[in-house]
């Protein structure tokens, strides 16, 4: 089995990390097909114990709708985090998990509802995607509490863009154009706690009024004419303006001024 090529703080982050959540490994893959597809199918084989994993290399990553996530080795940081979870209500905990992400790498990190992380553009140049969350769910053989499911929190951020591909659905940042010193390793040791700690009050809270507050700092859509397509909606455009109290996104759509709560993550939003 080939080892991994890169130098991961995994004994550090775990001293770390655990006490945040007792019986948490941390695990490093060469290679893998995807953190998450893994974590999910040990579950399903009856362990479910806390784990955070990072491939260096993943062969089938997965994105939201269906799509593949590329990345390649030492150009990405992938992982997921896995554990039983309950909060008191699941809406907007991908949102959470964003502004985790982009608050512990850099300010001008915006968010593109529901879980994108974003480069901002200037000028000529667009926003550009930079990261990506993927939230899966799976229920316990043994829930301990009321309402408790496996939870696997699918993580990629681009230290490097990738190249483009033709039918690429959005332009790509990497967060090495913000802060040039970061390597994988050094981007997970930066966003490892700060996920754990928002996890732990998404837990006792959920998309509480101070997270609603801290998206709102960091949301990429306000404001701007987005086009709306999936789940029934045919395509449609619209005007962003802001996330409800359940992390829904808010989109003006007719003269008259009504407002679309858009709840789906099946749904695709597009700026215009
Ligand atoms: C998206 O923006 O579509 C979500 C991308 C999530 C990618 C991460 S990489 C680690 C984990 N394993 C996967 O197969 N997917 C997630």
């Amino acid at each position: 089995m080939a080892l991994p090529a890169l130098r991961w703080p995994a004994e550090a982050l775990w001293l770390d990390l655990e006490p945040l959540r007792p019986g948490l490994s941390v695990e490093v893959s060469a290679e893998c097909d995807s953190t998450s597809t893994r974590l999910l199918e040990r579950a399903r084989a009856g362990d479910p114990s806390p784990c955070l994993l990072v491939a260096e290399r993943q062969t089938a990553g997965r994105g939201r709708l269906g799509r593949q996530w590329r990345s390649s080795l030492g150009d990405s940081l992938t992982f997921s985090l896995a554990l039983p979870f309950a909060p008191p209500r699941w809406e907007g905990l991908s949102l959470a998990v964003g502004v985790a992400l982009a608050e512990a790498l850099h300010p001008a990190l915006r968010l593109k509802w529901p879980n994108d992380l974003w480069l901002p553009g200037e000028g000529e140049v667009p926003d550009r995607k930079l990261g990506g969350v993927l939230i899966e769910t799976q229920g316990l053989a043994n829930p301990g509490r009321a309402g408790e499911r496996f939870l696997v929190v699918g993580i990629g951020i681009n230290l490097h863009a990738p190249a483009a591909e033709p039918g690429d659905a959005y332009a790509r940042a990497g967060v090495a154009e913000l802060d040039p010193s970061l390597d994988a390793p050094g981007a997970l040791a930066r966003v490892a706690r700060p996920l754990l700690e928002t996890l732990a009050v998404f837990e006792t809270q959920g998309f509480d009024a101070t997270l609603q507050a801290r998206f709102a700092a960091r949301d990429a859509l306000r404001g701007r004419r987005v086009r709306l397509q999936g789940a029934g909606l045919g395509d449609e455009e619209g005007t962003a303006c802001g996330v409800d109290s359940d992390g829904a996104l808010l989109v003006h759509t007719g003269p008259q001024g009504e407002t679309r709560r858009i709840m789906s993550g099946d749904v695709s939003v597009r700026t215009c």
